[in-house]
């Protein structure tokens, strides 16, 4: 295990979130996850992997194509536990070939998809077939196999640039998305992606759950990575100045990654078909106050107080179709999930930036 104290205790935060009979779920696991070497796979992977022998999950299968380069930690994880697979491969090159060299599954967790708007726009038709023909692929093999539950990553950019009194975003709000444009790869293959799985839950009565995240951060995330949580942390990292691309007026709430996979891993034990919001309701803070919360907490953990600064992206489409608003309403995912999300923004970027110190800055 890993000796960096913010990994320890996120972990353990993880555990005492889930309730008995959730865990209970999971006893005896096979748990597939595709994308598992990206930002929200590294928590994924490691929890279920360092609580493997207490939850008696029987295997945890990672899958990735590593399009964006193969972190150390992955190799570890399944070098330093025999109950964790590793797998190059595709997804939408899935076949029963492979579901078969991987034997039987319970769980499926499909989160293999570039999430970075930087780096899905260099690949805009790999990022629509992991979505759509990676999916489509899982859900043909595993529709008559006996599992007890499948995980879709979608996103909140199916909402698209949401009207204002769509302020915070409910899950039944259809979405203003452009379906032209730099970010249409993304958030128009999440949206078909969510109508397939709609369907195949239909059609095949497969215990499908549809996860649409808001803005996580937090351990995990490459520096390079380019998502703006982590290219803050990166200016602390390398005691550069804080960059925004944007005037700093767009809002978002940002939510820490141990409340997000709490999140998705009730959503993925919960039945029957259904789709939530997952995320941090409030506080709803603009680009420029993230960075004033990564200034403070930069000198407090760094030493080091940057200054902010903005800088047209050397990106042409950058803000092409950014959204100004981006807040969800998460009622359903509390009622239905008891799911209850916790750590503020300040102790998040607190703990990331932690984190990173620990670790030597690896990530
Ligand atoms: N992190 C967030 O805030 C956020 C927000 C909205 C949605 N999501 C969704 O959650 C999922 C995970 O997000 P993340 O932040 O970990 O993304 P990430 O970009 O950090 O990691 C994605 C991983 O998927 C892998 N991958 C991509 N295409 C693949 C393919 N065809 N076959 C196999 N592997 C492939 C990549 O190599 C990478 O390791 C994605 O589906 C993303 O769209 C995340």
């Amino acid at each position: 295990m890993s000796n960096n104290t913010i990994y320890q205790t996120d972990l353990q935060y993880m555990f005492q979130n889930l309730d008995s009979s959730e865990k209970a779920k999971l006893k005896n696991a096979s748990i597939l996850i595709t994308g598992c070497a990206g930002f929200l796979g590294y928590y994924f992977m490691s929890f279920l992997s360092e609580y493997s022998e207490q939850l008696g999950i029987k295997r945890v299968i990672g899958i990735d194509n590593f399009k964006l380069g193969k972190p150390k930690w992955v190799t570890e994880l399944s070098q330093s536990n025999p109950r964790v697979e590793l797998h190059s491969a595709d997804v939408t090159q899935f076949t029963s070939f492979h579901a078969k060299q991987m034997g039987d599954v319970d769980f499926i967790i499909h989160m293999a998809s570039i999430a970075s708007p930087t780096f899905y726009r260099m690949y805009p038709l790999e990022t629509v077939d992991a979505n759509v023909w990676g999916l489509r692929s899982l859900l043909d093999y595993y529709r008559d196999k006996d599992i007890k539950g499948f995980l879709f990553f979608s996103s909140s950019e199916v909402y698209g640039d949401p009207f204002p009194n769509y302020i915070p975003t409910p899950e039944d709000y259809r979405g203003n998305v452009a379906m032209i444009g730099p970010r249409a790869c993304y958030d128009e293959a999440k949206r078909f992606g969510e109508t397939l799985c709609y369907l195949y839950a239909e059609k095949f009565r497969m215990p499908i759950s549809i996860v649409r995240p808001f803005n996580n951060y937090g351990p995990g995330m490459r520096l390079h990575d380019k998502r703006v949580p982590v290219d803050f942390a990166k200016a602390l990292v390398e005691k550069k100045s804080i960059v925004m691309h944007s005037d700093g007026t767009p809002t978002r709430t940002f939510c820490y990654v141990t409340d997000a996979i709490i999140g998705y891993l009730k959503a993925l034990l919960y039945e029957p078909f259904d789709y939530f919001n997952i995320g941090m309701e409030q506080p709803e803070i603009s680009i420029k106050q993230l960075a004033q919360i990564y200034k403070e907490a930069g000198s407090a953990i760094y030493h080091f107080s940057p200054s902010i600064e903005f800088k047209e992206s050397e990106e042409k489409s950058y803000l092409t179709h950014n959204p100004s608003r981006r807040c969800p309403d998460i009622t359903k995912a509390k009622t239905l999930l008891y799911y209850s999300p916790a750590i503020s923004v300040t102790e998040g970027v607190h703990r990331f930036l932690t984190f990173l110190k620990e670790e030597g800055n690896i990530h």
